[in-house]
């Protein structure tokens, strides 16, 4: 598969190194081109010119940037994304007096669609760790990649894509599940907060019934 990355930062850095392992086709793009340079280095990705020249060339175009950055990102590549799956894997987290708070009325995922109505938006990566986005296996249990989008061509490319890099890949549904999946990520991050975590935990569902279309 032909990936762009936006973001040379923690997650980015992951998940180029297990998309090339995987043998993907991988370029990656940041704001500081020294960034991408240092990721590119690193992992065996190419370093793209721009975000958008970096988009036009790929398939599918994953976001690892902060959500903050999402509207600049989107003008950038709206054109270069048109058809194309974008994967969201950001997460969603305000610091309020009583300390860290989320606003679930929506998702990133859903608002990205409002900037990119011509991308196939899908949510995926964002409960994992940059540490088990580039190591899937936590205190030896395969984590699960948890994906939710409408377009059921586009999800299915990013379940392939999620089990390719060695994760369980589970359907969650359509993309308003990205509402629970931003949740899952701040109970994780908050719990890694509270209470001095290494930032090492993961997410298995055990016993997950297989989705309805692909049941035995
Ligand atoms: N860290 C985790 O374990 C984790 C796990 C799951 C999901 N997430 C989510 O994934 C996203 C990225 O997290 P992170 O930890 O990788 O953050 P990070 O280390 O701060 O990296 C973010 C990257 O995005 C780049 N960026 C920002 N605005 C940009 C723009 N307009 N164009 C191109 N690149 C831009 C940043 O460049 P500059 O340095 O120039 O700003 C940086 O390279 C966040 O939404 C986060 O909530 C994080």
């Amino acid at each position: 598969m032909d990936i762009a990355i936006i973001g040379a930062g923690n997650v980015g850095r992951a998940l180029a190194g297990s998309f090339v392992r995987a043998g993907h086709s991988v370029t990656i793009a940041s704001r500081d081109p020294e960034d991408a340079g240092s990721v590119a280095a690193a992992t065996g990705a190419r370093i793209g010119a721009s975000n958008a020249a970096a988009a036009s060339a790929a398939e599918v175009v994953v976001l690892a940037i902060p959500f903050a950055s999402a509207p600049e990102v989107a003008a950038e590549i709206a054109e270069a994304v048109a058809g194309k799956v974008v994967i969201d894997a950001t997460n969603r987290m305000s610091f309020g007096p009583a300390g860290p708070d989320m606003d679930t009325a929506t998702s990133n995922a859903e608002e990205l669609v409002g900037l990119l109505p011509a991308a196939h938006i899908v949510k995926a990566f964002n409960t994992l760790f940059a540490s088990n986005q580039g190591d899937p296996i936590s205190d030896g249990v395969q984590l699960d990649g948890y994906v939710a989008g409408d377009d059921p061509a586009a999800k299915a490319s990013v379940l392939a894509l999620v089990a390719s890099i060695g994760l369980n890949p589970v359907d969650v549904g359509p993309l308003s599940r990205a509402r629970q999946l931003e949740g899952l990520a701040f109970l994780n991050i908050t719990l890694n907060i509270v209470n001095g975590g290494s930032w090492q935990s993961g997410w298995k569902l055990v016993g997950a019934p297989a989705p309805v279309a692909t049941a035995a």
